[in-house]
């Protein structure tokens, strides 16, 4: 047990996929995973271990934001020896190139976020995702005929910012989307020599006026479940 998740020690599959959503989370259970168990649920950040395709696999929320990404990625890597965290959500894009439903393996994440200062005084303003474990969901993707594009993202701290420069952060910092929970979960898998990788699906467009119904929303939902699941049972 930790302050935060009630899971007892050995209850996590070594991969956990990790929505922001708690409901996301039961919805996968529910849906995508055979004898699903709930194994914690504290503040209703709900965990399930079920199995896929006969593989044991974790699912978890995250919460909103870098603190608490940055709260259960640590205890899941530091407390119940997950090896890898591969999170799955979404992000706002901030280049034409990127349609609403694209998928997005993220490369790496730029941020003005203090969580690594703060953290153990890490200066890196840019953190990588596990190539080892993108290999796998690259080669998982093309396996089953699903298009990803390998991206840098811009992960924010302030969703309601007045002085964010999205133009900035695109053509700057080469940032092609928006989203508020990378930064932290790949610094603790480096800090905590632990994989970590992103999927994330467009859910809505800073240069296109587009807009999702909530059908096609959850659709695309979908295959991203389903990669980030073909992939967790291969890593
Ligand atoms: N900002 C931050 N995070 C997001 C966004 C956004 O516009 N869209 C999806 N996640």
């Amino acid at each position: 047990m930790t302050p935060h998740i009630e899971a007892n020690l050995g209850d996590f599959a070594k991969t956990v996929l990790m929505p922001g959503d708690p409901l996301r989370a039961k919805l996968i259970a529910d849906n995508f995973l055979t004898s699903a168990k709930l194994i914690s649920s504290v503040r209703n950040i709900y965990a399930y271990t079920g199995l896929y395709k006969g593989k044991t696999i974790s699912v978890m929320a995250s919460g909103m934001g870098n603190p608490s990404m940055g709260i259960y990625s640590y205890e899941l890597f530091k407390v119940y020896n997950v090896e890898n965290i591969i999170r799955i959500g979404t992000c706002g894009a901030y280049k034409d190139s990127l349609d609403l439903k694209d998928l997005i393996l993220v490369d790496s994440s730029y941020s003005d976020s203090s969580f690594a200062k703060v953290q153990n005084n890490s200066l890196e303003d840019t953190i990588s995702s596990s190539s080892i474990l993108n290999s796998v969901i690259e080669n998982t993707a093309n396996a089953i005929g699903i298009n990803i594009t390998k991206e840098k993202v811009y992960c924010s701290d302030v969703f309601y910012s007045d002085i964010s420069d999205f133009k900035k952060l695109r053509d700057e910092y080469n940032c092609a989307a928006i989203e508020m929970e990378t930064f932290a979960l790949f610094h603790n898998a480096k800090v905590l020599n632990k994989n970590a990788s992103c999927i994330l699906s467009v859910s809505d467009s800073f240069v296109k006026p587009d807009k999702l119904t909530s059908a096609e929303r959850q659709n695309s939902l979908n295959k991203m479940i389903t990669l980030a699941l073909e992939s967790a049972i291969k890593a």
